[in-house]
């Protein structure tokens, strides 16, 4: 087969091509693709895109293949606002950064962190009262944009920076994600929303300035991410300059902050939803807790709890991720160029009846060992696989246990009656109008 004979998905529009498709009904249009074959091209705006529907072809790509590709179009429209740190940088850049940065994710440092995350679930839950309507997706915004605020930028003199980011890179995480389906010129129209996000970017910019003129002035170890990289020295003893460490800040806080909220909110939403489950998680954390807070050795111990969450982030995965050939590349039989973009989707994959019995169930016992071992290698990619795959996994296993535990020690979350939950796809996908009513336990 040659590059001509893939498969195309229907429905391209003139210029935009699947742009529209892909910014109005994604989650619909990609759990159509895998009807059409293994490889399906899309396009954006002009531009051919070739989208992998199975786990071997994703595994090729991210793991066994890996040295083909280098992130792809997204992550070049992502440098805009993140600069070259961890979540955008590529080949050597990457492998340097990702050894530097290593030792803050390592299991010490993540069970460091205890504390911190304990702190944030306590001051998210301080003026819980009885009765009360949240809703869900804020609250748990508000929560992870504090855990990493206290565990990565810990000292007070990053919290000025903290309080910023979490204003503002929701707002530039939806800018960047629209200028990856569009076409290039779209992005230098003087558009309102264009000119918004320029302003935004100039606000988060100065913040994080200060913050790190604040550190290097403070001159201490707040033993956080922030002093780990005031610190950092690569092999020739040099250090790293203001503006990659602003580049290390903006990424670790939009990569950590929405992926993490929307796993805990719709951790709650799947609860209460599923009655006979929450029973169990609640039992479980009641027997193995006694009412006590939760350590990070007490994980191994709450398997209902993880493998509701887990359960969680299958159902509600990233929707879009990209790489680029470096070179000629085959796959699924059809040769394709040096350059071409591939998208792999961990949502995609995780709704695929082939790969998961029943995708739109939520069913926490699919992760029990006797049936976990079904799963294909490579079918479920919430963090992904190979050189970049997550680096906070742990951390965001701790973060979302440790604020589920509490609160289910304490609270009920209850659905809200006549308030439509939906799905929207922004980085991930996380619940619109989730609210619910808090009933003590
Ligand atoms: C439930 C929570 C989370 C999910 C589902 C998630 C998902 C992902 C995925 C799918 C990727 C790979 C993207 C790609 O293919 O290019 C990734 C990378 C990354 N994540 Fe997470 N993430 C989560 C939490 C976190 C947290 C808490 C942090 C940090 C505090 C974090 C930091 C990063 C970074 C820096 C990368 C880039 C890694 C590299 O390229 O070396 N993530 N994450």
């Amino acid at each position: 087969m040659s590059q001509r004979d893939a498969v195309r998905a229907p429905g391209a529009w003139p210029v935009l091509g699947h742009a529209p498709a892909l910014m109005r009904r994604p989650l619909e249009f990609l759990r159509s693709l895998p009807a059409r074959g293994p490889l399906v091209q899309v396009r954006l705006g002009p531009l051919p895109a070739y989208v992998v529907t199975t786990p071997d072809l994703a595994r090729q790509v991210l793991v066994t293949g890996s040295q083909d590709f280098e992130r792809g179009r997204f992550s070049r429209k992502l440098t805009r606002t993140l600069g070259s740190g961890l979540a955008t940088s590529t080949g050597q850049d990457h492998r340097t950064q990702r050894r530097m940065l290593q030792p803050a994710f390592g299991r010490t440092a993540v069970a460091a962190c205890a504390a911190p995350m304990r702190a944030a679930a306590e001051a998210l839950m301080a003026d819980w009262t009885p009765g009360r309507v949240i809703d869900v997706n804020q609250a748990m915004d508000a929560y992870a944009a504090d855990v990493v605020a206290r565990s990565l930028f810990g000292s007070e003199v990053a919290a000025p920076a903290a309080a910023e980011f979490r204003q503002s890179l929701p707002g530039l995480l939806r800018d960047m994600v629209n200028r990856t389906l569009l076409p290039e010129w779209w992005a230098a129209l003087p558009t309102p929303g264009n000119r918004r996000a320029t302003r935004a970017l100039a606000r988060v910019d100065a913040a994080a300035h200060a913050a790190i003129t604040g550190y290097r002035a403070a001159n201490r170890d707040a033993g956080d991410l922030l002093s780990l990289l005031i610190a950092a020295r690569d092999d020739d003893g040099t250090a790293l300059t203001d503006t990659q460490i602003r580049d290390q800040m903006i990424t670790f806080t939009l990569a950590g902050v929405e992926t993490t909220s929307a796993a805990l909110a719709w951790f709650f939403h799947e609860l209460a939803h599923h009655p006979d489950i929450e029973r169990r998680v609640l039992a479980e954390i009641d027997t193995v807790l006694d009412g006590r807070p939760p350590t990070p050795d007490d994980l191994p111990a709450l398997t209902e709890t993880t493998h509701a969450l887990l359960e969680s982030t299958r159902l509600y995965a990233s929707w879009i991720q990209m790489r680029r050939a470096i070179r000629p590349v085959v796959l699924a039989d059809t040769a394709l160029p040096a350059g071409t973009e591939v998208i792999y989707s961990p949502y995609l994959l995780h709704h695929d009846p082939r790969w998961f019995p029943n995708p739109e169930t939520f069913d926490p016992d699919r992760w029990n060992p006797d049936r976990a071992g079904a799963i294909p290698n490579g079918a479920y990619l919430a963090f992904s696989s190979g050189v970049h795959k997550c680096i906070g996994e742990s951390f965001a296993f701790l973060e979302t246990t440790t604020l589920a535990v509490l609160a289910c020690q304490r609270w009920r979350l209850r659905p809200t009656p006549g308030a439509p939950v939906r799905p929207i796809a922004t980085g991930v996908v996380h619940p619109k109008g989730l609210m619910m009513t808090l009933t003590p336990r």
